[in-house]
C-alpha cells in the first residue's frame, strides 16, 4: 500500500505538545494541515510554536528563511470540524481520554469523506475499543507519535481488531515517507514503548516515595551512569504528568489492576496541584526563566 501523496490535506486535532508537532512533521513532508484545537487561540498558540521553534534553526543557518515561511504557509489554523473536511488523514491528538476521544471520532466519521483514514495519536487507549462507536471502524489506526514529535523518529502504527491492512500499511508508509522509523503494533494496553516504559517510571517514583534519592539526584545518576538521555522525573516533566498519570491508570485498569502498573499517589499529587511539568512551569523541577531547578 502507498504512502499519502503530499497532495493529500491531513488534519490535526489538538495543538498542544503533540499534536502541534505532528502539525510540524506533516507540514515538513510538504502536506497542507488544518490544526484545530477546542481551546480558542490554541490552535494559533500552536502554530506560533512552531515558528518559534523553527527560527532557532534559521538563526543557526540550518534552514532557510524561505523554508520557514512556506512550511508555516501550509499550517491553518481552524474553528470547526467542518473545516476538515477535504482531509484525507486526520490525527488526533487531544485529551488521553476515552469517552471524549469517542465522541470525537464519531463526530468526523459525520464530517470527512468515507475513505479519509482517522488516526489516534493516543498513548495507551485500546483502538479497538476507541473504533467500537464507529460506523466504519476499519479505518481507524493508532499513529502513535513520540514527543517531541519533530525530533523522535518512532512512530508505533497501531492496529485495532477492525482495522483494515490497507488503512494500516498507508500510514505505516505515509510515517515511513515523513522521514520516520514506523513499526507495527497490535492494541495491546500500553502499545510497545508505554509498556516497556512504566517500570522505569514506576520504580523511579517508588524511590522518590520511600525517600532513596531525590529526583534531581536520580536524573543525573541515570544520565550519567546509565547512559539515559533523561531520568524519569525530567522525563515526565516533558511528557506532562496528567499525560503520563493517564496512561499509566489506563495501562493498570486494562491489566484489571495488576499491581506492577499501581499509579502513583507522588505523580497524582503533581496533576492535582496542577503541576503539570514543563507546560505549567513546574513539576519536579521549576522552569522559570527557561532553567531546570529542583524543586522539593
Ligand atoms: P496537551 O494537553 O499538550 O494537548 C491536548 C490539546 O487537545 C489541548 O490543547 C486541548 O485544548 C485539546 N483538546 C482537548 N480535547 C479536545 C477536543 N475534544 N477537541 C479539540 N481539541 C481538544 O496533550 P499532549 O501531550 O499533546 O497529548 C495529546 C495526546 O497525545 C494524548 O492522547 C496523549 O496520550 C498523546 N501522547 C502524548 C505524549 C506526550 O509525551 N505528551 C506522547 C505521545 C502521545
Amino acid at each position: 500500500m502507498q504512502a499519502l501523496s503530499t497532495s493529500t490535506p491531513v488534519a490535526v486535532i489538538g495543538a498542544g505538545a503533540m499534536g502541534s508537532g505532528i502539525a510540524q512533521v506533516a507540514a515538513q513532508a510538504g502536506h497542507q494541515v488544518f490544526l484545530l484545537d477546542q481551546r480558542e487561540g490554541a490552535a494559533e498558540a500552536g502554530r506560533q510554536s512552531i515558528v518559534k521553534q523553527l527560527q532557532r534553526r534559521v538563526d543557526k543557518g540550518r534552514i532557510e528563511q524561505s523554508a520557514l515561511d512556506a512550511l508555516i504557509n501550509r499550517i491553518t489554523p481552524v474553528n470547526q470540524l467542518d473545516d476538515l473536511a477535504s482531509a484525507g488523514l486526520v490525527i488526533e491528538a487531544i485529551v488521553e481520554d476515552r469517552d471524549i476521544k469517542r465522541s470525537l471520532l464519531t463526530s468526523l466519521e459525520q464530517v470527512c469523506d468515507d475513505d479519509t483514514i482517522l488516526a489516534t495519536n493516543t498513548s495507551s487507549i485500546s483502538v479497538t475499543a476507541l473504533g467500537a462507536k464507529m460506523k466504519n471502524p476499519s479505518r481507524l489506526v493508532g499513529m502513535h507519535f513520540f514527543n517531541p514529535a519533530p525530533l523522535m523518529a518512532l512512530v508505533e502504527v497501531v492496529k485495532g481488531l477492525a482495522t483494515s491492512d490497507a488503512v494500516a500499511q498507508c500510514v505505516y508508509a505515509t510515517a515511513a515517507q515523513w522521514g520516520k522509523k514506523p513499526v507495527t503494533a497490535t492494541s495491546t494496553p500500553g502499545f510497545i514503548v508505554n509498556r516497556v516504559a512504566r517500570p522505569f517510571y514506576a520504580e523511579s517514583l517508588r524511590l522518590l516515595q520511600e525517600q532513596t534519592t531525590d529526583s534531581a539526584t536520580l536524573d543525573a545518576i541515570m544520565r550519567e551512569a546509565g547512559g539515559f538521555r533523561m531520568g524519569a522525573f525530567e522525563l515526565t516533566d516533558l511528557i506532562g504528568h496528567d499525560v503520563n498519570y493517564a496512561v499509566t491508570s489506563s495501562v493498570f485498569n486494562s491489566y484489571y489492576q495488576d499491581t506492577r502498573f499501581l499509579p502513583s499517589l507522588v505523580q497524582k499529587d503533581l496533576v492535582d496541584a496542577g503541576r503539570l511539568g514543563r507546560k505549567t512551569g513546574q513539576g519536579f523541577y521549576n522552569y522559570a526563566e527557561g532553567a531546570q531547578k529542583p524543586l522539593p
